[in-house]
This record gives structure tokens, C-alpha cells and sequence, in this order.
């Protein structure tokens, strides 16, 4: 792919959101597949790691960035501050130099949650921010106090008008301050805005009931890379020690944890034997666990790739949790694949309020499913049959394109403008496993 500098909406390499709206997957269920399927960069780390780079006057390069709406618009709210980007394939050098920290812009915001994550880094380089409220999405309300109240403990300011949030550090220096913070709740995106906000801060910060995630570890790696002091992370204590600048950085984005989940469902519900790679098991320790209490078997093949052995599949029960817990971002796979598996599995969704509504989509091809709350009673049944469905959120895409693999008969899975968000080419990736899926635009 040819150097790109990425600087307006038009030059980025996605399709337009018509042209998404419109295409739709066809997939003709019940073919087995087999293979090596390669996984792109983590989405959830390239996001925060982009926000992270504001940090450094220098220059970073990303790699293993995936190719992904998400990722697009993240440039976009970038390159609306003033950053220069530059992208060769898996490559993204970023040149945040000279940028515009009250800039970003409304609509684009309020269409990417991880554009917010721009806050700490630009209140601790700048002293000063404006940046829209990002509002709630398809899976909740996604409330950012905890973000806020540990920026007002470091010392910030902090007015929301009109929903932008303006905060401002006051004193002679406009440094934050280190503090003491706990989280009540050990929010993913709480703990990347105060740990980036305080690898600039004067003193020590300490962030208690800190997310464990690996895309945590992964942005404490990368600010560490940069010359920030980080110690903890990973565990439910983060310990930061300020430091007054940030050097240039050349960064490989870890492997995406919930794509390498997701292909390693579509090995289980098709019973076809197929094999993952670059994927860290140790990243995927829940998932691991509940496919092999399901009947499958996983082995770690060295240098980061995992075998699926698929076995006869029987119920289980799951409950969402923070890392090191069941993902939440792994829950409507399992679904689809529970649909299949013999016997009753309750799946319990703690983490957001509104992410089963892929049930409604699965009933529509013929699983066997009570919801209770935020509880769905799954029975297991002999087949489901392919129909056409609506996707309703990111994963709830992927939930019904690996039902699909498996149904009789064609699956039609419309609203791709979620799935384009967040997994890299994954038909062509399941074609070369041997399915038969194709991107169709529909004629109306
Ligand atoms: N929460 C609060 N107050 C806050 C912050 C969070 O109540 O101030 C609540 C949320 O409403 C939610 C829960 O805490 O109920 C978990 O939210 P968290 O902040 O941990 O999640 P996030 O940072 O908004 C990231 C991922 C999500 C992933 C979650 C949980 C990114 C860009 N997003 O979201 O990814 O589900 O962590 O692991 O990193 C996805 O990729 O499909 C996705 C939704």
C-alpha cells in the first residue's frame, strides 16, 4: 500500500457509511472450515494507544494497527486537532506536535466513545481541554464520571456546558497533581485516562481497583516505551510516577484478544479443526477455559497460536466480568455457540445493561432462548436454520454470523456498519477457512 497521509474524511481507506449501510453477508451455513487464520492488532489498544501518542511532542509509530471504521474515525478526531498521520498499511506514524487541544469535534465524538480518551492526555500536555460528552451507544448509557472525578482529584477543573466538557489546571505551571485515586468500579477506559493523564503529572498518582485488562498493560508498555514511569499495571494497582516529558516511540499493538476468541468459536461451531495465530493464551484464559468446559480442545502450539480441537458440545453457564473475568466483548459468540450445545446454560451479562439484544436475532433462526432480566436461559438445540437478521451491536454482528456458519441454509446478516467498526476483513478471513460468506449490496 502506497504512504497515505491521513487528513480529511475523503482519504480514509474505508467504504462510505451508504455504501455500508447497503452490503449485507450472505452465508451458506453448515460448510467445515480448516486452516491458519491470522489476527489483526488489538482495536481496543490501537484506539487508546492513538490517544496515547498525544502525549509525545515527538514522533510515534504504531504498528499492527488494524484496518477499521473505529480506527478511521479516531484519525479523524486526531487530524481535527492538528496531528499528522501517516499510514502504510499495518503502519501509523503520528506527528502530534503542534496541536489544538479544545478542537474535537461533536459528530465525530459522539460516533466513537474511545475518541473521549483524548481528555487526559491533552489536559496533562496542555493544562487545558474541551472535548464533547460522548453520550451513551447500542450497549448502555456509558456514564464517564469515574474519568472525570479522578481528573478533579489530580487537581482538574471541570465544567460541562452544553454537553462539552471543558477542563482547565490551574497554577503558574497548569501541571496535574499525583494523587490517591480508588475506582468504585474498575472502569477499562477510566483507568487508560488517568493512567495517560498521570505519566505527566507532578508526583505520584495511584490508581486503586484499577482495570487488569490487557489492553492496559499494553498502553503502560507503550507510555513506558515513551519514558513514562508505570508500575502495576496489569494488577488492580497502578502506580504512576510523573515524569516532565515523553520521548518518540516505535510500538507493535498486542493481537486482538476478542477476534482471536470469536475465530476460535467459529472452529467449535462448525466442529472443524482450525488453528489461530498470533493469539496470547494467556489473554484468553476465560475463553479458553469455558470452550473446553463446552467440549473443545485448545492447544498452545508455540509462537503465539492455538489449535482448536472441536469436540461434542454441551451447556455451560457464563457470567460477564471484569478482566481477569469472562469478556463481555466475548458473550454474544458464546451464545450463538451454546445455541448448539446440548443441555441448559444461563449467561448472565453484568458489565452493560443493554447487550442481549442479539437474543431476538438468534430466536429468529430458531434457538431456544428465555431472557430474565439480564440473565438468558439457553437451550440447547439440534440445528438452527439460516434466516435473514439485523445485527445490533458490534460483537452481536459477529454472534450472528458464526450462527449463520452453522444453520441450515443461507443466513442473511444486515447492519454492517456495526461489524465494520471492529473486525478487519473477517469474511475474507472466514473464506480462506473454507466458508461460504460473500459481501452482497442489496438492491432496494
Ligand atoms: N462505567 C461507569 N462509570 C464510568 C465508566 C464506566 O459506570 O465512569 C460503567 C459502564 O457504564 C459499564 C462498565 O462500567 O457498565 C464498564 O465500562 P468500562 O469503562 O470498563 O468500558 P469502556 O472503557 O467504555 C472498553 C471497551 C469495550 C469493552 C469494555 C469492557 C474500548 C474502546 N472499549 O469500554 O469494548 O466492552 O471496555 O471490557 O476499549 C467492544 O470492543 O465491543 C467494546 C464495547
Amino acid at each position: 500500500m502506497e504512504d497515505k497521509t491521513i487528513n480529511s474524511i475523503s482519504n480514509l481507506t474505508q467504504p462510505s457509511t451508504k455504501e455500508r449501510s447497503q452490503s449485507v453477508l450472505e452465508i451458506w451455513g453448515r460448510n467445515p472450515l480448516q486452516g491458519n487464520v491470522k489476527i489483526s492488532g488489538a482495536k481496543n489498544s490501537a484506539l487508546v494507544l492513538m490517544a496515547g501518542s498525544l502525549l509525545c511532542p515527538k514522533d510515534c509509530r504504531l504498528r499492527n494497527v488494524p484496518s477499521l471504521v473505529d480506527i478511521s474515525r479516531m484519525s479523524q478526531i486526531l487530524t481535527s486537532l492538528g496531528v499528522k498521520l501517516t499510514k502504510n498499511g499495518d503502519v501509523l506514524d503520528i506527528d502530534a506536535r503542534d496541536i489544538n487541544p479544545t478542537a474535537a469535534p461533536y459528530d465525530i465524538v459522539s460516533q466513537l466513545r474511545a475518541s473521549f480518551f483524548a481528555v487526559g492526555p491533552l489536559l496533562a500536555r496542555f493544562g487545558t481541554v474541551k472535548i464533547p460528552l460522548p453520550g451513551g451507544c447500542d450497549i448502555g448509557a456509558r456514564p464517564v464520571k469515574l474519568h472525570i472525578q479522578g481528573l478533579q482529584a489530580m487537581g482538574a477543573s471541570v465544567l460541562i456546558e452544553s454537553g462539552i466538557v471543558h477542563a482547565d489546571v490551574k497554577g503558574s505551571n497548569r501541571r496535574l497533581q499525583g494523587a490517591k485515586i480508588y475506582l468504585d468500579y474498575p472502569s477499562v477506559g477510566a483507568t487508560e485516562t488517568l493512567l495517560m493523564a498521570a505519566t505527566l503529572a507532578e508526583g505520584e498518582t495511584t490508581i486503586e481497583n484499577a482495570a487488569q485488562e490487557p489492553e492496559i498493560v499494553d498502553l503502560a508498555n507503550f507510555c513506558i516505551a515513551m519514558g513514562a514511569k508505570i508500575y502495576g499495571a496489569g494488577t488492580n494497582k497502578i502506580t504512576i510516577v510523573g515524569v516532565d516529558r515523553l520521548h518518540s516511540v516505535d510500538y507493535a499493538v498486542i493481537p486482538d484478544r476478542i477476534e482471536a476468541g470469536t475465530f476460535l468459536v467459529a472452529g467449535a461451531i462448525t466442529h472443524s479443526e482450525i488453528t489461530v495465530s498470533s493469539a496470547i493464551a494467556d489473554h484468553l484464559v476465560p475463553v479458553i477455559a469455558k470452550l473446553e468446559a463446552i467440549g473443545c480442545r485448545i492447544i498452545n502450539e508455540g509462537e503465539n497460536c492455538l489449535r482448536l480441537i472441536p469436540g461434542e458440545l454441551k451447556a455451560t453457564d457464563i457470567e460477564t466480568l471484569p478482566y481477569p473475568g469472562f469478556p463481555t466483548d466475548m458473550q454474544a459468540q458464546f451464545m450463538a455457540l451454546l445455541c448448539f450445545s446440548e443441555g441448559n446454560s444461563v449467561i448472565s451479562e453484568t458489565v452493560f445493561e443493554n447487550r442481549l439484544r442479539h437474543v431476538a436475532e438468534l430466536q429468529r433462526m430458531g434457538a431456544n432462548i428465555r431472557l430474565k432480566g439480564n440473565h438468558a436461559l439457553i437451550q440447547g438445540v439440534p440445528f438452527l436454520s439460516g434466516a435473514p437478521v439485523m445485527s445490533t451491536d458490534l460483537r452481536a454482528s459477529a454472534a450472528l454470523i458464526l450462527a449463520g456458519l452453522a444453520a441450515q441454509g443461507k443466513t442473511i446478516v444486515r447492519g454492517l456498519h456495526h461489524l465494520d467498526r471492529g473486525y478487519e476483513d473477517i469474511e475474507n478471513k472466514l473464506r480462506k477457512l473454507g466458508a461460504r460468506i460473500e459481501r452482497v449490496t442489496e438492491s432496494n
